[in-house]
């Protein structure tokens, strides 16, 4: 497990903070992470996504990794948390089934699951934001099971006009060509494209939503996006090559 480092300004007066990101568990042992986030004492956790699976309705249990690991972070740093397509149930294995089936995918959040997760002492965000110590904390989740796959962006206006460093958790790296670039957000952290899952001459391979060859897999651009390449190996039968999981940690001091 890497701990990738990056450092940033903020242009925002009297803005610093240090940050954690935890991205693609996928309910796959944690206790490699644990270490590096009590050693770096970041000033708050960001979770974009994908920590567990599917929160099905019915199956509500504290028993998950995924969840063990968000009462970890929180008791490390105050926690924040959006859902991947994996939380929500959308890969495009089972999109493709229920289209051939005719009967949409669709995902609700029960209030037993809802109580379990806060209850882990994280702030779940889902296409909402809170403002945290000058930080203007967003959730954008998954948009897999919408139509033409499109995330909620209606609240970004509202997101936008809040005072404070913008801080955005969205899961998909790709939304930030699609729709994000324009919006005046500081920083967007993501997550699921888990590095390209092979990297070649520098380069992923392969990512879910962008096909061969992906733009985002991680790393900095624009000085406005980082993307994790996730904490866990997600598909045993494919290994991951010279792509290491990583934990990410961002400073970001004031200019
Ligand atoms: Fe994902």
């Amino acid at each position: 497990m890497r701990n990738t480092r990056y450092r940033l300004r903020t242009g925002v007066s009297r803005i610093s903070f240090k940050t954690c990101i935890v991205a693609d568990l996928h309910d796959r042992p944690y206790g490699q992470i644990l270490p590096i986030l009590k050693q770096e004492k970041p000033d708050l956790v960001l979770i974009p996504g994908d920590v567990t699976e599917t929160l099905r309705a019915g199956e509500e249990t504290t028993e998950r990794n995924g969840l063990r690991l968000l009462t970890e972070c929180a008791a490390i740093a105050p926690t924040f948390y959006t859902f991947g397509n994996h939380e929500i149930g959308g890969c495009h294995g089972n999109i493709r089934l229920s289209k051939m089936a005719n009967e949409p995918l669709t995902f609700t959040l029960t209030s037993a699951w809802k109580g379990i997760i806060e209850s882990t002492g994280v702030v779940l965000l889902r296409q909402s934001y809170t403002v945290w110590n000058g930080l203007a904390i967003g959730g954008l989740g998954s948009g897999l099971l919408n139509p033409g796959w499109k995330p909620e962006l209606d609240w970004l206006d509202a997101y936008v006009s809040a005072k404070g460093y913008k801080l955005l958790m969205s899961h998909h790296p790709e939304y930030y060509d699609r729709y994000l670039r324009p919006y005046p957000i500081d920083l967007t952290v993501s997550g699921h494209a888990h590095g390209g899952q092979w990297r070649v001459l520098g380069r992923g391979v392969y990512a879910p939503d962008q096909g061969l060859f992906p733009k985002y897999t991680g790393g900095l651009h624009e000085n406005r996006l980082v993307i994790s390449r996730g904490v866990a190996n997600t598909v045993p039968c494919v290994p991951r090559f010279f792509n290491p999981c990583e934990v990410v940690t961002v400073e970001v001091n004031a200019e």
